[in-house]
């Protein structure tokens, strides 16, 4: 799993360090960039080198006392002794960046081995040192970060301890975003008292039946209209074939699809909805359906761990379902998804579902849905086999399709049809699709216990609401203490505990 980090950071680092010129003394060399040492040798022994506040907290506030070269220490919590004091700063490259300083030896300073790069290689260097992975991007042993005063003197702090100290304030700032209740929280079983509505204002025709001749027609004409728009036709995927005709496959096969309509950013909770459909469903094939597919960091991660896994499928999304318009793209998304199963069956999953556990105990079943709510299943997780009595049933009652009422045909449809025909479906309670949206703060505000859950939906529509923003970064997700951190740590790590970021503090 590999997922650069440093797009954003590399320019808060940068922001954080204008005006301040760092000086890293290093004792082992094992990097070679452009050796300039000359320059580097007059900055260090003009003494006049030298400002290094490490706390970004109070960066702003020292840019603002800074005057081009020279600035008020304002890290309290760091250099405690020179706190409120003023230093002096020059040497800035044609940029106008500071430059870093490398050197091998304080004590053997020679035009020879004292190099210098700015700031900008420093960060490419640092970024290529610790690509994906968590060790330390340098031996930083034994580099020191200094402070050096206008009267000569220097005050150091060695790399290791400043990433602590650093990685410390962190965690203090981005672990516990909220404040969160003394007690876990459960959730509670819809009881069958429960007054719930009848199921019969949304399904018309109670009988068993079924018009597979119209059903077929359907499928087969929206089909010829997806080739012609010059789509790729599934079943000729020799892996879709395969798997199809595997006599010791499950009813429902090992194949995950995601759809994605319409042009949109791809953010780290489509990563971890995907890769946990990789990692914890461990699926033959992840067929991923679109007319416009994404670009970026965690697309880019995604495609390299899914690897040949990953099949691309272009899709033209349905303009229509049994003769009526279907406008929203949410609406077009919940039809293609019973096309697509009713095509080759699998597990559809939207792209804020993670899963937590593999969902091959419930692949033995004809079609599996979970309880969102006392009068709802939700088609957020579908698993189904293409000959699913109750797919087929769901798709022909999309002839009373409404696109003005929201969930109707993707929720409130499934639940009647489960209260009416129960033996065509296994209901998965609330192991899939609990916390449901109205328990949302479940997820971004309290630790709740996922463990015994297959599947979870983010409900990422109201992660700004719930959890502030729209998208975490990596460092915030590994020291997140919610439900969600604990979660994405486990999909992206393995593992739900907290991971240590002081390597990544740098960056
Ligand atoms: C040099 O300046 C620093 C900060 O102003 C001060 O703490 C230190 O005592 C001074 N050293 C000498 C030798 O004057
Ligand atoms: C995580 O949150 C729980 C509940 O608020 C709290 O008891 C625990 O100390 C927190 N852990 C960390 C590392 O912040
Ligand atoms: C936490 O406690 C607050 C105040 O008692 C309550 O309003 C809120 O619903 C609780 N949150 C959860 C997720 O139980
Ligand atoms: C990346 O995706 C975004 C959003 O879909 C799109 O606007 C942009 O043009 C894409 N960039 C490239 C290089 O394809
Ligand atoms: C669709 O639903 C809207 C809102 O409930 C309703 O006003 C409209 O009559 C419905 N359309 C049809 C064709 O039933």
């Amino acid at each position: 799993m590999h997922v650069a980090r440093c797009i954003r950071k590399t320019r808060l680092f940068l922001k954080f360090i204008t005006a301040l010129l760092v000086v890293f003394i290093i004792r082992t060399t094992f990097i070679s960039f452009k050796d300039n040492g000359r320059v580097a040798k007059n900055i260090y022994e003009k003494k006049n080198v030298g400002l290094f506040s490490n706390d970004y907290r109070t960066v702003n506030g020292l840019l603002q006392k800074a005057n081009k070269n020279k600035a008020i220490v304002s890290s309290k919590k760091l250099f405690d002794s020179i706190y409120g004091q003023e230093v002096q700063v020059d040497s800035f490259d044609d940029a106008g960046l500071p430059q870093i300083m490398l050197r091998e030896d304080k004590d053997r300073l020679t035009k020879d081995n004292t190099k210098k790069m700015s700031e900008i290689d420093f960060m490419k260097m640092l970024e290529e040192q610790k690509h994906g992975a968590t060790k330390s991007p340098t031996n930083d042993n034994n580099i020191q970060v200094c402070v050096r005063f206008l009267n000569g003197t220097e005050s150091c702090m060695f790399v290791n301890e400043y990433k602590r100290f650093r990685a410390r304030e962190f965690v203090e700032d981005y672990a516990n975003p909220f404040m969160k209740n003394n007690t876990k929280p459960t959730l509670q079983s819809y009881p069958d008292s429960i007054l719930r509505p009848n199921p019969l204002i949304m399904i018309k025709d109670a009988s068993r039946s079924i018009n597979n001749v119209k059903i077929d027609e359907e499928l087969r004409k929206e089909k010829a209209k997806r080739i012609r728009a010059g789509d790729t036709d599934i079943m000729k995927i020799p892996e879709v074939q395969r798997i199809l005709s595997n006599v010791f496959e499950y009813m429902i096969p090992n194949i995950v699809h995601f759809i994605w309509f319409n042009c949109h950013r791809y953010l780290i909770h489509h990563y971890i909805s995907m890769l946990s459909a990789l990692r914890y469903q461990k699926p033959s094939l992840i067929l991923f359906h679109t007319d416009c597919v994404p670009n970026g960091t965690y697309w880019a991660a995604f495609v390299e761990e899914a690897a040949e896994k990953l099949k691309i499928v272009k899709r033209t999304p349905p303009m229509s379902v049994w003769g009526q318009q279907v406008t929203r793209v949410e609406h077009q998304s919940d039809v293609a998804r019973i096309h697509i199963l009713l095509e080759v069956g699998g597990i559809y999953m939207d792209d804020d579902v993670v899963v937590l556990k593999s969902l091959d105990s419930l692949r033995d079943k004809e079609m599996v849905l979970g309880e969102e709510n006392y009068d709802a299943l939700a088609n957020s997780i579908i698993m189904a086999n293409k000959k699913s009595w109750f797919l087929r049933r769901w798709f022909e009652e999309y002839n009373n399709f409404n696109g003005s009422r929201w969930s109707d045909s993707s929720c409130f449809v499934p639940w009647s049809m489960w209260h009416l025909f129960p033996t065509t479906i296994y209901v998965v309670k609330e192991k899939m699709l609990r916390p449901n949206w109205e328990e949302v703060a479940y997820i971004y505000r309290e630790l709740w216990d996922w463990r015994k859950s297959y599947t979870i939906h983010l409900y990422s529509r109201f992660m700004p609401v719930f959890d502030g923003r729209h998208e975490r970064t990596l460092k915030e997700l590994a020291v997140l203490n919610t439900t969600y951190g604990e979660i994405s740590r486990h999909v992206i790590w393995g593992d739900s505990s907290f991971k240590d970021i002081t390597d990544w503090i740098l960056s």
